[in-house]
């Protein structure tokens, strides 16, 4: 990142009005953008959304959506769509073309004209693979009705989730949007426990982390024998911590915490 973007983008949780207003509070007049996902691991309350829309229009600051991840997993459109939000700009990639590489940015007539004071180019402007899986994806996701299965596969994934953790008595808090499920285990050595799940999972065949997406591609059968292999890798967590030989039990080195903002 150039060192002169320092200090330009300034954060606040989702969810949390207060802290958007105290920023607006000290640089209201100089914010030309408010930029968020519309969901990512909590639903959004009941006056968060209204409230951000509102903040957006009385400043004058473009509200922009990143739907890159909730995109096309809650509706066809994009998650904003779900919530009744209505940005200045949305941006999308990922779900929108099933992978292949795309990313589309549309927005308000008011904001898209600012495009035409500026030149983009690139060397694949006129690459077509991207914009013909976009459409294919588009038609099946609406035709198959995908974002809704892709919402039940969550439903039974976390719900099973909830289930092999009650049973093997092993304290895990299930979280995320129901087809980017997640889960932590609740314990001071929970990146460890976590590592330890991959490992045990691998042995049974599974690559597999604390976080599920679901893809159309998921049928009730392999949630069923994938929760079956959490089960027994719950219960062998469970014992594992019991005798205080978790760590022991790895064979490498704890996996990393993934994404962290930097200094
Ligand atoms: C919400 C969200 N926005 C943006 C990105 C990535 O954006 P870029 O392709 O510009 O690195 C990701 C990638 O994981 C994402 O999850």
């Amino acid at each position: 990142m150039p060192r002169g973007l320092r200090g330009t983008a300034l954060p606040f949780r989702y969810n949390h009005l207060e802290e958007l207003e105290a920023i607006v509070a000290e640089h209201g007049a100089e914010l030309a953008a408010i930029v968020m996902e519309p969901i990512r691991n909590a639903e959004p309350q009941p006056d968060f959304l209204p409230g951000v829309r509102g903040i957006a229009s009385r400043l004058g600051a473009v509200l922009i959506v990143d739907e890159v991840t909730a995109g096309w997993r809650l509706r066809t459109g994009g998650a904003h769509l779900e919530y009744g939000l209505t940005p200045d700009m949305a941006v999308f990639a990922k779900g929108i073309s099933n992978g292949y590489p795309l990313a589309a940015i549309i927005g308000t007539a008011e904001v898209m004209k600012a495009f035409q004071s500026t030149f983009i180019s690139s060397t694949y402007w006129t690459e077509r693979i991207g914009p013909t899986a976009g459409l294919a994806t588009l038609r099946k996701h609406r035709r198959l009705n995908v974002a809704d299965h892709l919402c039940e596969m969550g439903t039974q994934i976390q719900a099973g989730w909830r289930a092999a953790a009650a049973r093997t008595h092993l304290p895990v808090t299930v979280n995320g949007m129901l087809p980017l499920s997640h889960f932590a285990f609740d314990h001071p050595d929970r990146q460890a426990l976590r590592t330890l799940f991959t490992q045990i999972m691998l042995e049974k065949g599974f690559l597999a982390t604390n976080a599920l997406y679901a893809a159309y591609a998921h049928r009730a059968h392999h949630v069923q024998s994938y929760l079956a292999a959490v089960e027994e890798a719950f219960g062998e967590i469970a014992e594992a911590l019991a005798r205080g030989e978790a760590a022991q039990r790895l064979k490498g080195p704890v996996a990393h915490t993934g994404f962290r903002r930097l200094a």
